[in-house]
Order: C-alpha cells, then sequence, then structure tokens
C-alpha cells in the first residue's frame, strides 16, 4: 500500500510517501526556520501562509523523489491534531482534495502519536513500550499498548522541554531554535559548573509529570546574577549544566514509570529525542531495549504521519472529508492513568 503523508502542524512543510507503514520512498522537508528566525519563535500567520505558498511543490517534489505518479497512490494522511490552526488547515485541506480527486481514502493524523510511530520506520518494535514524546509543544511519557491505545503517565504542567531550550536559548541570544544550539554548545562545556534546580512536586501533583518553568527561571536569573557582577558567563558551561538538569527531569520521571510498570522497552520521539545527552543516556542503560527515530526523523516529518496512517487503513479506518483540524489532541485518543 502506497500513502501520501503529508505534515504542516508548525514551521515544517512536509510530503513524503510510504509503502506499507515502512519503506520511505520519499521524505521532503521544508523548513520555515529562516522566516522566523528574526521573531524568535514561530509567527502563526507566517507559517500558514508559507505552507499554503509551498504545499504544492512539496508534494510534486515527493512525486518526483519516489518516481510515482498520482494515479499510483493508494490512501492520503495528513495530520489533523495538535498544532496552529491556519498550518494544519492547509495541509489537511490539500490531503483531502487531493484524496478525493483521486477516490482514494484518506485519514487524519494525531501528530504526536505519529512522532511516537517514527522509529517503528525503521526498525521493528512490539508493544508494550513506553513513550517519551520531546518536542517543542509538547512532553509527554505514556505507555503505549498498539500504535493507537496510549495511556499518558505524565505530561508537563507548564513549559514544554524543547520550549525551555528555546526560552533559554532566546534569553541568552545562543541562537533559533535552541535545541540544536544549546545542545552543540553544551558538548564543550562542563555539565557540573552550576547546579540548577530540579523541580519539586507539590502535593497533588501527577508523580510522573515534569516541570520546567522553575529551571527556565533559574537559568535566565543566572545571566542577571553575572549583569550585576559585571562578568560573563560561560556560555558552554550554561548550556551543558542546564542540558542536564533539563534532560535528568525528563529521566527520572522515565525511570520512576520504568520501575512501576517493569516495562524495559523504551521509544522516543520529537524535536528534543536529537538531543546527543538524552541519546547517550538512554544508550548507556544496557538493561533496557532503546528506539530512537534516526535524525532526520525526530523533528517534523511526514514519513511519520504516512507510516503510521498505513495501520489505520490496513483496518479499513478513515475519515470523512468534514474532519477540521484542530490545535488541541482530543481527550478520547488518550486516555490518562488512574491515579
Ligand atoms: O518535534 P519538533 O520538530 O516540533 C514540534 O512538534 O514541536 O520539535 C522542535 C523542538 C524545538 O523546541 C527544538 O528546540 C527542539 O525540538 N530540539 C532540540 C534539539 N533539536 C531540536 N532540543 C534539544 N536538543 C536538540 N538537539
Ligand atoms: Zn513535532
Amino acid at each position: 500500500m502506497l500513502v501520501l503523508g503529508i505534515e504542516t502542524s508548525c514551521d515544517e512543510c512536509a510530503a513524503a510517501i510510504v509503502q506499507d507503514g515502512r519503506t520511505i520512498l520519499s521524505s521532503i522537508v521544508a523548513t520555515q526556520i529562516p522566516l522566523h528566525e528574526r521573531y524568535q519563535g514561530v509567527v502563526p500567520e507566517v507559517a500558514s501562509r508559507a505552507h499554503t505558498e509551498w504545499i504544492m511543490g512539496i508534494v510534486k517534489r515527493a512525486f518526483q523523489e519516489a518516481g510515482l505518479q498520482p494515479s499510483e497512490i493508494d490512501a492520503v494522511a495528513a495530520t489533523a491534531q495538535p498544532g496552529l490552526i491556519g498550518s494544519l488547515a492547509v495541509g489537511l485541506s490539500f490531503a483531502k482534495a487531493f484524496a478525493w480527486a483521486r477516490g482514494v481514502p484518506f485519514k487524519g493524523i494525531n501528530h504526536m502519536l505519529a512522532h511516537l510511530y517514527a522509529p517503528r520506520l525503521a526498525a521493528d518494535i512490539a508493544y508494550p513500550f513506553l513513550g517519551l514524546l520531546v518536542s517543542g509543544g509538547h512532553t509527554i511519557l505514556c505507555r503505549a499498548d498498539d500504535f493507537d491505545d496510549i495511556t499518558v503517565l505524565g505530561t508537563t504542567i507548564d513549559d514544554a522541554a524543547g520550549e525551555a531550550f528555546d526560552k533559554v536559548a532566546r534569553h541568552y541570544g545562543f541562537g533559533y531554535p535552541g535545541g540544536l544550539v544549546i545542545d552543540q554548545l553544551a558538548e564543550r562545556g562542563d555539565p557540573d559548573a552550576y547546579r540548577f534546580p530540579m523541580p519539586f512536586l507539590h502535593k497533588g501533583e501527577h508523580r510522573y509529570d515534569v516541570s520546567y518553568s522553575g529551571l527556565k527561571t533559574a537559568v535566565i536569573h543566572h545571566l542577571e546574577d553575572y549583569a550585576r557582577a559585571g562578568t560573563q558567563p560561560s556560555p558552554e558551561n550554561i548550556c551543558a549544566s542546564f542540558r542536564k538538569t533539563a534532560v535528568d527531569i525528563l529521566l527520572s520521571r522515565l525511570w520512576k514509570a520504568i520501575r512501576d510498570t517493569g516495562i524495559t522497552r523504551i521509544v522516543a520521539g520529537g524535536g528534543v529525542a536529537a538531543n546527543s545527552y538524552l541519546r547517550r543516556q538512554l544508550m548507556a542503560r544496557k538493561d533496557l531495549q532503546v528506539f530512537f527515530p534516526p535524525l532526520a526523523l525526530c523533528g517534523d516529518n511526514a514519513a511519520m504521519v504516512a507510516g503510521l496512517a498505513y495501520h489505520y487503513f490496513r483496518r479499513g479506518d478513515r475519515d470523512g472529508w468534514d474532519l477540521a483540524p484542530s490545535s488541541r489532541v482530543p481527550d478520547f485518543k488518550w486516555r490518562r492513568e488512574q491515579h
């Protein structure tokens, strides 16, 4: 089965053709980073306008690279939620129109489930596993019993992991987007140069939840301390110490979930899954089976959308032409663990 996938939930305009949920025949990702760089963040109106201008060319390139004609596609999928509503609408409308014109089924895909699927494009992974979904908009620790059977164990109570990287980088003027820049600087720094606080969970908060606002504030105040003292901080040391704490926050919850559930198969996904310290720490645990997406599939891409969609199509699932985009993840798709 040949599935055309489209992804326009944020600032990447992407199209891919994937065979049988596994073989990537083409995967085109056009990033809008240069358009948003001067604002140091994604501007929704700029994003949806660029998607509108680019989508046709990106899909054409996906066909060219795969050496296929539109008539050869068996089904079409696009990210339907969560994301920026105007950006989602571009890819979703394009995908529905394409599927309708070709008379093939169409399915709207959950972006976070697609991130969780990305490592499965490169490896066979059995269920159940613990999923660590870490991106610019989401931080989710979950248990996966099937591709669409997800129990959310913990989320962030404030900033997402990638958002914390981006905000710290913006405050220090390290560059945009922050995650990769901080990761690269951190490689040359001392992670023990500064001790930043781990979040303190308050009564009533869920035991697998994370929080990043305290860490972000501590790191930002650190710069002000330097300014008062009239000295310059070492960017490498700041980055290394921040990165270590930011990742250790995630890992502390993950280790706990492993102990509590006994599940030792771990799947990471989302832009922050590209983080080198996170990858090293997880790979060092020889008692775990750890799966990361290939670096090219950590960030937003359409191959993960087409790959996941195959499993819905295979069991006959499809959406109607009236499917609307949604900025949030609908609750019914996710079971929250009772505690
Ligand atoms: O999954 P993604 O491409 O888009 C969203 O769905 O949000 O994730 C983007 C996020 C950004 O916050 C970016 O700073 C972060 O992933 N990121 C990283 C790294 N590369 C990208 N964070 C930490 N370390 C990295 N190497
Ligand atoms: Zn994403």
